[in-house]
């Protein structure tokens, strides 16, 4: 899947400063890439190199101060195609707590629908959808403040997905959460990805990061890398210059070939590496 027919986002040439007392601060700088249609695209970045800022752009929150940002075609600096482009890109934050707009959780997620002014069958119609596929229909009239953090993401990831977006743009949406909200969230987004919808993920676990088909490394602004994750923690070197760790998985085949053991590849689950070790021959092993 390449090539400029299958970019649904595409970037082009794009600065952002903002503007600060005395000054601006340089955000991004000459930054290009696309998000093709259907992919799974991972944005990887130390702090303050330009990922929010990034993702802010996807959707026209952000309008860039030089170069173009076009979404199925629609620039975003076209006021009159925001409204359309939102709806295209979803996007979903770190703290669910800001996310939430209504009392009851099936409020909250007919808002997105409701304010599209979609007529009440229809409305119905997507909010079940959504709850469906996030796995929340037990929880439509609960409160949602009573829920857990990653019940709440879910909640959120709801309301964007009954606008029906392309694209799901979560921005360090497992931040704030436990290992098993963590999970739960990253679950329904696989589920999704593979129902069709493009995923782009901003995170700084490394464990997430083996779930893209793509990963675009940020730094200070500007695109440092792009490579499928294997390729990707096949340079540890690299992201330790760029202040990244690789996954553990993948530090631990490194640190067996370090002791003469070569499982043979890179691994990125658990399973791979075990399957790889126990396929050595023995004197190695
Ligand atoms: N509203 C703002 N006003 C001034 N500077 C800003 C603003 N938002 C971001 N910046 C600066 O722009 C740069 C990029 O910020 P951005 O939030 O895009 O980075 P990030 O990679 O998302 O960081 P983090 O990992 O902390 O989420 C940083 O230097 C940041 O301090
Ligand atoms: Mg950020």
């Amino acid at each position: 899947m390449t090539g400029a027919a299958d970019a649904l986002i595409r970037v082009e040439s794009v600065s952002v400063a903002y503007p600060v007392p005395g000054g601006k601060v340089q955000a991004l700088t000459d930054v290009s890439l696309e998000v093709r249609r259907g992919e799974w695209l991972t944005i990887i970045g130390h702090n303050g190199s330009g990922k929010s800022t990034l993702a802010k752009l996807f959707n026209g929150l952000i309008i860039p101060g030089r170069g173009s940002v076009t979404v199925d075609g629609l620039s975003t600096a076209d006021d009159e195609q925001r409204k359309r482009i939102r709806q295209i890109v979803g996007m979903v934050f770190q703290d669910p707590d800001n996310q939430i707009v209504a009392t009851i959780v099936e409020e909250d997620v007919a808002f997105g629908p409701e304010n599209l002014g979609l007529p009440r069958a229809e409305i119905i119609e997507r909010v079940a959808d959504a709850m469906r596929r996030l796995e929340i229909e037990d929880l439509r009239q609960r409160a949602p403040h009573q829920l857990s953090g990653g019940q709440k993401q879910r909640v959120a990831i709801a309301g964007v997905l009954a606008m029906r977006p392309a694209v799901l743009v979560l921005d360090e949406s497992t931040a704030m959460l436990d290992p098993s909200g963590r999970t739960e969230v990253l679950q329904a987004a696989q589920a999704l990805h593979r129902d069709g919808v493009t995923i782009v993920a901003i995170t700084h676990f490394m464990g997430e990061v083996v779930l893209a088909d793509r990963v675009v490394v940020l730094a200070e602004g500007r695109v440092a890398l792009e490579a499928q994750p294997r390729d990707l923690f096949a340079q540890p070197e690299r992201l330790r210059e760029l202040e990244l760790d690789v996954p553990q998985v993948t530090e631990i085949a490194a640190r067996l070939r370090a002791r003469g053991v070569d499982v043979g590849l890179v691994p990125l689950t658990v399973a791979e590496l075990a399957d790889a070790y126990v396929r050595l021959p023995r004197a190695a092993a």
